[in-house]
């Protein structure tokens, strides 16, 4: 689909590769919508872009539930949703204090599956209420963000990795669901990408992951997810498939 003049919704698009994918594709003809937990960033980023932002929990079905009534009201129904919100607390399962709280594996489960799915049903439905578009018979597109934790997670990724294959089990049951409405989806699995999420970790940390960088040797680029994005948009044969953004990296 051509992105020019429909509306985006972006989730955690206060920050990081929600941020710089709604500056990209704004500068592609979108409209911009913004859900995140963080109101003021994410007014920030929206008004700079002529965008409008909603302070939504993912994780709350009532707090998304309400963001698309208060949007649909306006008129505003997303032709593409792209879930990037998320977090992603290293801890490991029993550590010098004991076994890792029930809550907090749920807490992640809670945000990065959980959340992208709420969202995703009540975008998906919002679709449906669109005409298809002439040139490509599609209603929408949905895109979530996985990581390659997903595949290779580390030592105090269980939650995290637990969560992300999640979000990789759903895109293809999701996109054969939906297929009969015309809306496709498709889950980007990110490498390390050099976000706010990725500089709150240690130094340590980030010189190991770059270590293990083929090529380029270098943490990924917000922009390099951004582009992915709106390839996909753009590319209707892109549909159900989870698409690594790694340069070939494998965490050890
Ligand atoms: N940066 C990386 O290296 C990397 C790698 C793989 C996957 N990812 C995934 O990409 C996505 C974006 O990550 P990022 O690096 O841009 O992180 P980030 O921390 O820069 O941005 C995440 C955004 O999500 C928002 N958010 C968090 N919880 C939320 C909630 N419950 N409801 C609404 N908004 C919420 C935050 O306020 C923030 O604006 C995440 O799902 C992350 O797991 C990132």
């Amino acid at each position: 689909m051509n992105i020019q003049g429909h509306y985006v919704l972006i989730t955690g698009g206060a920050s990081g590769l929600g941020a710089e994918t709604a500056h990209f594709l704004a500068q592609k003809g979108a409209r911009i919508i913004l859900f995140d937990r963080d109101l003021s960033t994410a007014n920030q980023v929206a008004e700079a872009l002529g965008g409008k932002a909603y302070e939504v929990d993912v994780a709350n079905s009532a707090s998304v539930e309400q963001a698309f009534n208060e949007m649909t009201k306006e008129a505003i129904y997303p032709r593409v949703c792209i879930n990037c919100a998320g977090i992603a607390p290293a801890k490991r399962m029993v550590g010098k204090e004991g076994p890792m709280a029930l809550s907090d594996f749920e807490h992640v489960i809670q945000v990065n599956l959980v959340g992208t799915f709420n969202v995703m049903r009540i975008a998906a439905a919002t679709m449906m209420q669109l005409f298809p578009l002439i040139e490509t018979s599609e209603r929408g597109v949905i895109i979530n963000t996985a990581s390659i934790a997903a595949y290779e997670g580390q030592i105090g990724q269980t939650a995290y990795s637990a969560s992300k294959g999640g979000v990789v089990g759903m895109t293809l049951p999701a996109a054969r669901e939906l297929a009969r409405f015309g809306i496709r989806v498709m889950t980007i699995a990110p490498g390390v990408i050099s976000t706010p999420m990725m500089q709150a970790m240690p130094q340590k940390v980030q010189d190991t992951l770059v270590e293990q960088a083929i090529f380029p040797p270098r943490l990924g680029k917000p922009e390099e997810y951004a582009m992915l994005a709106h390839h996909i948009i753009e590319n209707p044969l892109l549909n159900g498939e989870v698409i690594r953004l790694d340069g070939a990296m494998r965490m050890m």
